[in-house]
């Protein structure tokens, strides 16, 4: 008879070869055994596992091929923030961000720069304890992703288990997950069979299959996964960030292929001549170059500006141009009731994308591009950025073209516009009375920044204004949960998680609420300069334009849209009724209180028991302190929550003083 260390260690055995012959078919491109060899071994294990389900880990071969459905993705933090890139589209904008990281530097003259290709697909981050994938998230809004690890399992190129000894504790990986070209081929063959749309190219091939609740599904597409980078590390793995790509490649990674290290702006431009030139053979799309520098120290000492790193940045194709018809044109009135016209365009598939729609900005634009209605024109798009109409091709004009003339009256409202001085936009005057500029008022008071209230979409918003449910952003707190479940496909519990969320959302920060009002030009930065400042909504409301103008950042233009919403009859009425929905805040700290961080730069890890991170990062910029990603030698405190990460570390080698949850609270 075996016993069950018998079955235990045969099972081990199995799936060790299973791992490595994975990796040699999958990554390394080099079977060892044939097909039948490895699907006999695999059976073995299926069977032992049937037989000995205790036996079943989450790092096994055999959980490859998907999980039972799943209602919804579920919420992850990201320890350590995922960032995008900043964009360069020329040699001059090249040299330029050399530049700005030169100045930066003292020692710059032996800067190391390492090229790499920039995969078309999805930015995943894989989260490996003790070696063994416990969990895979999307980028998200760089803060929180969606946990997408039943899916990721079922990536052959994404290993279970990290092949090699000498792994961290705690590491997370990061890369692209993308859809190779043969297989986006062969997929949407195979949809076109079935008489289903088709997708438009890989990447959202790829984004579709990732984001299926049904990781069955995920298991059939054709997905693989390039490693470019790392988030949070239990320990520090590599000095450069070409020894982090050989080190990922080690523990059975693909990564980021074609890499290069240069020196220069010019080197940097040669590599991407030549990737120009590459960029067909692959079996892959990509998008452009990214430069990134290869000393990790560097790009430590470099940080973040918003929410890119000034230590790299993406050099894109050109953007594809096509030609098409303008239609017609459109003027779509924005929230502060600026109108701006919009070429409806004959569909076209601009580089996979069908575009349809293209902004002209502004009247001044199209005179200067004199654009027709008829006119054939270039649209042009790279990467995301949202499509526009490059140039007219006037060999192409014919007689019966028309001029776009500027409206005199708002397309929704009605209202005779008006034209601000010195600005080139034309706006519609109607303000809350206009449906359009309402729509987007409220859509802003209830976004995330703002009032956050989830559940609360443009679709809903629209439906609400359009039937007169509601007028203002007060109206929302007046809503029931009976006349939202009425409404045309709204379910009882939709409904009611509105009704909470809106509940939820009453209790708010004053700058917040101040941000979520709307007032032109006064965005989240603003709007926490001013709560700091005055401390309370009475004594911003009745600041006069020299009080205004005290506050950093608020210059006389500012002050005075601050002054001419607060002086509106109708913005005050609004204002009382939310207050009277119980909005509330806590009180801001008194001004003797409100510098006592001022100057002090403040970085978060870990999770604080006490208090989500968002609250934490805006307690701390209530007392003035500056919060910043990474640890620097210029940070102040390191505040340290459960679970830190290696920012923890970094602190403790650059001797940044550590502030545990208790400490960090006695500041308030
Ligand atoms: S590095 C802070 N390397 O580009 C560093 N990103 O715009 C950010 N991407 O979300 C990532 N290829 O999805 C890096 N070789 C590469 C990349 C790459 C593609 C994507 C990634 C990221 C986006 C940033």
């Amino acid at each position: 008879m075996k016993s069950l260390i018998d079955f235990f260690e045969r099972v081990e055995k199995l799936r060790e070869q299973l791992n490595v012959h994975n990796y040699r078919y999958y990554v390394l491109d080099d079977p060892s055994i044939t097909d039948a060899e490895y699907d006999r071994l695999f059976h073995e294990l299926l069977d032992l596992e049937e037989l000995h389900p205790e036996l079943k880990t989450s790092d096994s071969p055999t959980q490859r091929v998907g999980a039972a459905p799943l209602a919804e993705f579920q919420p992850v933090p990201h320890s350590i923030s995922m960032l995008s890139l900043s964009n360069v589209f020329d040699f001059n904008e090249l040299q330029a961000f050399d530049k700005r990281i030169k100045d930066r530097i003292k020692n710059a003259n032996s800067i190391e720069y390492i090229c790499e290709p920039k995969l078309d697909g999805l930015a995943i981050s894989l989260r490996y304890e003790q070696g063994v994938l416990v969990q895979a998230a999307t980028r998200g809004d760089g803060q929180t992703g969606e946990n997408v690890t039943d899916n990721c399992r079922t990536i052959k190129t994404i290993p279970l288990k990290l092949i090699n000894h000498n792994i961290p504790n705690i590491l997370e990986v990061r890369g692209e997950v993308y859809m190779p070209l043969s297989g986006f081929t062969k997929l949407n063959e195979f949809i076109l069979e079935k008489n289903e749309k088709p997708f438009a190219n890989p990447r959202n091939a790829a984004a579709g299959s990732l984001r299926q609740l049904d990781s069955k599904i995920t298991a059939i597409r054709p997905l693989a996964f390039f490693a470019y980078g790392i988030g949070e590390t239990s320990e520090v793995i590599a000095e450069t960030h070409s020894e982090v790509l050989k080190r990922l490649s080690s523990l059975g990674f693909c990564v980021s292929p074609g890499y290069q290290i240069v020196q220069g702006a010019q080197f940097c431009q040669d590599y991407y001549e030549q990737l120009i030139q590459k960029r067909h053979t692959f079996d892959y799309e990509i998008d452009g170059m990214v430069i990134k520098i290869n000393s990790l120290a560097l790009q430590i000492e470099l940080g973040f500006i918003s929410r890119s790193p000034r230590w790299a940045t993406a050099y894109k194709f050109p953007a594809a141009e096509v030609t098409t018809i303008v239609e017609s044109v459109d003027f779509q009135v924005g929230r502060t009731g600026a109108l701006t016209p919009v070429a409806r365009l004959k569909p076209v598939s601009v580089a996979g994308v069908i575009v349809s729609n293209a902004t002209l900005h502004n009247m001044d634009e199209i005179a200067r591009k004199d654009i027709r209605i008829g006119d054939t024109v270039i649209v042009r798009r790279a990467g995301d950025v949202i499509p526009e109409v490059a140039r007219v091709v006037l060999e192409c004009r014919q007689h019966n073209t028309k001029t776009i003339e500027s409206p005199t009256h708002c397309p929704i409202c009605q209202s005779a516009v008006e034209k601000i001085e010195g600005e080139s936009a034309i706006r519609c005057p109607g303000g809350l009375h206009c449906s359009a500029q309402c729509k987007e008022m409220i859509r802003h008071f209830a976004s995330r920044k703002a009032m956050d209230i989830e559940g609360l979409g443009d679709k809903l918003i629209e439906q609400l204004v359009d039937k007169s449910l509601i007028k203002t952003a007060a109206d929302l707190f007046q809503l029931s949960f009976n006349r939202l479940a009425s409404l045309e496909r709204m379910a009882e519990k939709s409904a009611k998680n509105i009704i909470d969320s809106l509940e939820k959302s009453k209790n708010t920060s004053l700058n917040r609420f101040i941000f979520s009002l709307g007032i032109r030009d006064v965005g989240e930065t603003t709007a926490l300069s001013l709560a700091q400042y005055f401390g309370d909504l009475t004594a911003i409301m009745q600041a006069t334009t020299e009080d205004l103008l005290a506050v950093n950042d608020v210059g006389p233009i500012v002050a005075e849209n601050i002054r001419a919403f607060f002086d509106d009859s109708h913005n005050q009425q609004v204002i009382r009724e939310l207050l009277a929905a119980n909005i509330h805040w806590p009180a801001m700290p008194q001004k003797s209180a409100e510098n006592k961080l001022s100057g002090k730069t403040f970085v978060l890890t870990g999770t604080l028991s006490s208090m989500s991170r968002e609250e934490a990062k805006e307690k701390l910029q209530a007392l003035g302190a500056k919060l910043s990603e990474s640890v620097s030698k210029k940070t102040n405190y390191v505040v340290a929550g459960e679970e830190p990460g290696s920012k923890l570390q970094k602190a403790q080698t650059l001797g940044v003083s550590i502030l545990g949850e208790i400490e960090f609270l006695k500041l308030f």
